[in-house]
Formats: C-alpha cells, structure tokens, sequence
C-alpha cells in the first residue's frame, strides 16, 4: 500500500479513538481535517476510516465496588526517590513490589460464589461501562473459580498481545480495514464494543494485579501473595519481583527498562507498590490515587527531524496556533509529521525555524511535540519565524490580550472561527446534530451566524457534496430535533469562553432560562455554586455583546428551546444519603450515580442533608432524618430523579 495513505489512515485511526472512544483528543479539530482532506485527495475518499463512527451506542453505567483509582507518576529516578521518601518517612523502611505496567485497559471482574457476574471498564474511576458480555469471551478471565470467597472483585487490564496485535494488522489491511496504532487501542477498540462477537474474535489477554473487594475471605498480608492468590484462582498475574529498599528498586525499574520491548504486551511504564498490604491502609490515597504506589514512565523515545514549515491554524476562538510540519519520522510506534508550536511565545523561546533539525518526542507516548533545536545542524540561511500580525484566513489584525500569550484573530466573521463554531455547536456534547460532520461545516462557512442552521432547507442541503435525498432529509431532522435539547448544551454550545460543559450546566439549572440569564448580574452568576468570576465575567461580557444579543434572539424566533429546570435547593448541588437495602442497586452503584449527576453522597444525616434514599430495612439514619425534617424518597422516586435530571443537565 502507497507509504503516504498508510500513515494518514494510521494518524485518522488513532484521532477516531482518542475522539469517539477514549473521549481524549489528541489533535486539533483543524489537524484532522487537514489529514482527511490529504486522504481523499488520494484517491481513498471512501476509506473506512473517515466515515467517523461515533462511540457504540450504549453501555450501561455500573458504580464500581471500591473506586479504580489511577497511580501517581514519576518521570525520573530523583522523583522516584521522593516517592519512596515520601512512604517510608510515614511507614519507616518498607518493602517494594515492582512490576511491569501494561498498557491496556483496566478492568474490574466481579465474581459472587465464584461466578463472573460483571466486569466493568475504569470509567471515571466511580463510574464505568458494563462489559461482562465481553469478559465472557476473553480466555484469559475465568469464569467460575472453585472455592472462591464468596464475594470477589479483582482488578486488571484487558490487552492486546503485540504478537496478536500485528497479526491483526496484517488481516486488517489485506482485507483493505483500517489497521489499528497500537495494541492498546487495538484492545480498546474491540473490546468496548456491544457486540461481543467482535472481541471474541480478537484473542484479547488479560493480567490480573489487584483484588479491589473481598468479602468471606481474610486478604493476604502483601501484595506479591495476592498475585500469588489470584494465580491460584486461574488468573494470568502480572510478573513482579520484590525490592527489598531503594536501591533495588532502581536496579528493578531498570532491568525492566531494558528488557520490555522483549515483553509480549506493550508497557507505558513499571508500577512500584508498597508490599505489605496493611501498610497500604496507613498510608491511604489522594482522591486520585493510593500514597502507597507510583508509575515510573520511562523516557520518551526522541528522534531527530527537519521542520520543513510552520503553518498557522485559527480555532474557535480566533485563537492562532503556529503547528511544525517536519519530515515524516518514525516515533514510539507510528509516524508523525506534525506538532503543536502552542503560541508565538513558544516558538520565541525554543527558537524554532523552518529548515531546523529538531529533535521530537511523543508526550504522553501519544501527542508529538518538539523538545529542542540541534543548533549545531541549522542551515546558515535559517531566518527566526515571524508570527504574523494578520489573521492567515481571513486578513483581519489579530491581537494579543494583556496577560495571555495566545494571538487572535478579531474578525467575529472570520470563516475558520465561522466552521469551528458551527462544528463546536453541533457536537456531540453540545446540540448533538447527527450527520452535521466537519466537511459540512466546512462548506457552510458563509453562514452568517450560527442560527442560520435553522434556516437551512433541503434544498440548501442537497446542493452541498456528500449530501443525497435521504441524508439531506436525516439532516435536516436532526437540525429540527436540536432544538429541544435545552439550555445546558446551548450554552455549551455557544461557545462562550470559559464556559465548560459542567459551568452550562450548573448556570442552566440555577438560572434557567436565557432571559434570566441575560439579566443577571456578575455577582448574581457568581452566586451560583462553582461559578467563579472568571467564568462570570466572561458569560457577561459575551452576553453584552450586540452579536450574542442577536444570536439568542434568531435562535429563540427560532423555535430552540433556552429553559431549563430549576434547582433553587442548594445552586445546583445536593446531598443524598442512601440507607438500607436497595431493591435495583447496591449502595455503592446509587452512590456512584449521584456523584457522576454532580450531587454530593454522604454517609450521615445532618441538617444538610437535602434528600434520604430510603430502602429496605433501613434504620436509624431514616429515624434521623425525620427527627431533622430531610426529605425521605424512596428508590423509585429516587430514580426519576436521576432520569430527570439527565434531561436538563447532561452529565
Ligand atoms: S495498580 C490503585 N498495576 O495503569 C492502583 N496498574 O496509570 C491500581 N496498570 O488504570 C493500579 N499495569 O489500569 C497497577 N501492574 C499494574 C498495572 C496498572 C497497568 C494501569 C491501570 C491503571 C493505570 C494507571
């Protein structure tokens, strides 16, 4: 297959998932576009890989037992050193346990009697997706466990083996398919899909390293006889070995170092745990992550490149970002020929010009970026860079705000700012416009603002490419159904700076409509919960604005719907405790549903106390709170209220 088609289909591969699967892009919505466009300017304009499957429709969301919480990092072997400095001025001197860290994804099988009941991805660590339909086909996950404790929740990771990895590749592209970046999103790819066929088929592999929950058992007293315990039970257990200070630790971090490209599965790393396990209890956990484990991230493989240009893109924003373009170069696993330059400032410090050696690293193991010019290497002609002080789009003077470092381009018609703008509006997490993809955006560049969408006919939509009678009308449907998705994703999808997701949706529910909104004062919004005043200031001012004025006015002739339920409780957040048996759930799963709505868990009643989950058999805490005047609700009603609230304020 031409080299050229191959690296662009690998670079789309990878966006796609980082995108749509792992919610985490790894490029600017600009970048890929331009990718794509090379693509079909190829000939391939039918590749499988730009038709951008969204996300599989639907998992249901399961709370994990115990939280999977991530591991701190450490980048060197001096920050290692503070880690274990850190440990044992709490614990005194302790043992390690080291071990490869596999780079999959985390899993969490429950087993009851020694059946798999569920298995769950990590999600947010509270919350994941349920994937026991997928477990069941992994040969490597038993399925039952002879005298097993009578609960058990063991946590691991679901790989990809390299060997299976490129023996996929190798099908997928002699069937013409996209092949996969990586065994890590070969992995993911397959197995966070709702058709377990598709997993089975893959020969995924799993590596037990931990047991979250336990019940009619004692745990081990440390963590190499947990691995120990686990492989008793029929599990493939991560390799370890102990590390009796220090010192040994280093010397381990390194051996596995040097010898993991020699490994079956891919590693982003080497975990060091501390080995007793009532030492972990001591020594506790961050919200994020236990005190009593570190990932230790190898360095970066680095190369050296020639940036043949520096081409500047313009968001949403008006923001300008310089990007490199070098000589395709070979990086941890893939080719890249593009990074991010950030800003002028950037490339002012780094002095970086075209006809530079740079040497260039992936961050992360994923996102390209240049380290440092080999000064020794630049050609004598090489001129500094010259940002330029006109908008590259649109020829409009772009500004730099005091204090900020980004430039902007100050035309508000700007076509890049009109197409990002528009493909921001229509997101997924915005006014989710099925269809309304970014080539169309693109061609819709003339719109003079963003409610001309709901002017659009089909007639409008059958003259753009790619359009047909049917998509035209499925379009022109999902534009319609817009309208009705409420004032949170509107303002979201405004695109207001500042204003996030989780700010739309609290200021939706405080306020409740837009004319409330637009009424309301800097400290009137600053009132509400997390609603600071950079987030204040900059809604007021966008509010103050004549376009903005305009705009809510055309999109409300136009029939979009600005209301939202309101909270007056307490701004938007409330505080539940669950008590007694629940019929649906477990405890621990309605817990983890009202933390993922933004709503406080609480273990006791106080007088702060807005609502009491009330299940079976429940006791003082139900006589409490009628002695303080909480509000009781049944399961029931609790359950609507999550459904509810899911319709005026999405997660
Ligand atoms: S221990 C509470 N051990 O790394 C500590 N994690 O960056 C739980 N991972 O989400 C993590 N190999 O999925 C642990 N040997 C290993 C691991 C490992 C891979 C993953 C895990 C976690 C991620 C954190």
């Amino acid at each position: 297959m031409n080299e050229e088609i191959k690296r662009l289909r690998e670079l789309l591969d990878k966006a796609n998932t980082a995108y749509h699967t792992d919610d985490s892009p790894i490029m600017e919505d600009d970048e890929y576009d331009a990718l794509a466009r090379k693509l079909r300017e190829l000939g391939e304009a039918d590749d499988t890989v730009l038709q951008r499957v969204g996300a599989p429709a639907a998992f249901s969301p399961v709370a994990h037992d115990t939280p999977l919480l991530s591991l701190q990092d450490v980048f060197s072997e001096e920050e290692l050193y503070g880690f274990c400095d850190r440990v044992e001025s709490a614990v005194g001197e302790v043992t390690y346990c080291v071990e490869p860290k596999i780079d999959g994804l985390s899993v969490a099988l429950r087993y009851r009697e020694g059946t798999l009941t569920l298995a769950v991805t990590r999600g947010d660590g509270v919350t994941g997706e349920d994937v026991t339909h997928n477990a069941m086909v992994v040969g490597d996950i038993p399925k039952t466990i002879p005298d097993a404790p009578a609960v058990l929740t063991v946590r691991g990771e679901v790989y990809m083996s390299r060997k299976t990895f490129e023996a996929l590749n190798q099908q997928r592209d002699s069937d013409g398919q996209t092949p996969f970046a990586n065994p890590r999103n070969a992995a993911a790819g397959s197995f966070r899909q709702l058709d377990s066929a598709v997993a089975a088929g893959r020969g995924l592999s799993f590596l037990a390293f931990n047991i979250q929950a336990m019940e009619g058992r004692a745990f081990p007293d440390t963590h190499a006889e947990t691995l120990e315990l686990l492989k008793s039970w029929g599990f493939q257990a991560n390799s370890y070995r102990l590390a009796v200070n220090r010192d040994a630790v280093i010397a381990e971090i390194r051996r596995i170092g040097e010898e993991r490209r020699t490994f079956p599965y891919d590693t982003d790393g080497a975990v060091v745990k501390v080995d007793a396990l009532t030492l972990r209890e001591t020594l506790g956990a961050t919200a994020r992550a236990p005190r009593w484990a570190a990932a230790y991230k190898y360095p970066p493989e680095r190369r050296e490149t020639v940036v043949r240009d520096i081409r500047i893109q313009v968001g949403r924003t008006g923001v300008l970002t310089p990007r490199a373009e070098f000589d395709p170069v070979l990086l941890s696993g893939s080719t890249v020929q593009y990074a991010t330059l950030h800003n002028r400032e950037m490339i002012e410090k780094k002095d970086i010009r075209i006809g530079d050696t740079v040497r260039v690293q992936k961050a992360g193991e994923i996102i390209p970026e240049v380290v440092s010019v080999v000064k020794e290497k630049r050609p004598p002609d090489a001129v500094p860079f010259v940002f330029p002080n006109a908008c590259p789009v649109c020829g409009s003077p772009v500004t730099v705000t005091e204090g900020e470092v980004a430039a902007r381009c100050v035309a508000e018609d700007c076509p890049a700012q009109i197409v990002r703008r528009l493909i921001h509006f229509s997101s997924r997490d915005a006014m989710d416009i099925e269809g309304m993809g970014k080539e169309t955006c693109e061609q819709l560049k003339n719109l003079p603002a963003l409610d001309g969408l709901y002017r659009l006919t089909l007639d409008d939509l059958l003259s753009l490419d790619g359009f047909a009678q049917k998509s035209a009308e499925n379009l022109l449907a999902a534009i319609e159904g817009s309208k009705s998705r409420g004032l949170a994703r509107l303002l979201f999808g405004l695109g207001i700076r500042h204003v996030g997701q989780k700010a739309a949706a609290t200021l939706a529910r405080t306020f409740g409509s837009i004319e409330a909104l637009v009424k309301a004062s800097q400290d009137e919004l600053t009132a509400a919960s997390d609603i600071g005043p950079v987030i204040a200031e900059s809604l007021r001012r966008y509010l103050d604005t004549d376009r903005a004025k305009a705009l809510i006015a055309a999109l409300s002739d136009a029939g979009v719907d600005m209301t939202a339920e309101i909270r007056k409780d307490t701004g938007g957040s409330l505080t539940f405790v669950v008590t007694g048996t629940l019929e649906t759930m477990s405890r621990a799963e309605a817990e983890g549903r009202i933390t993922e709505k933004g709503w406080k868990a609480s273990g006791s009643v106080s007088k702060k106390t807005d609502y009491l989950v009330a299940g079976e058999k429940a006791g003082s805490k139900l006589d409490k709170a009628v002695a303080l005047g909480v509000k009781v609700i049944t399961e029931q009603e609790f359950i609507k209220m999550l459904q509810e609230h899911a319709v005026y304020a999405p997660a």
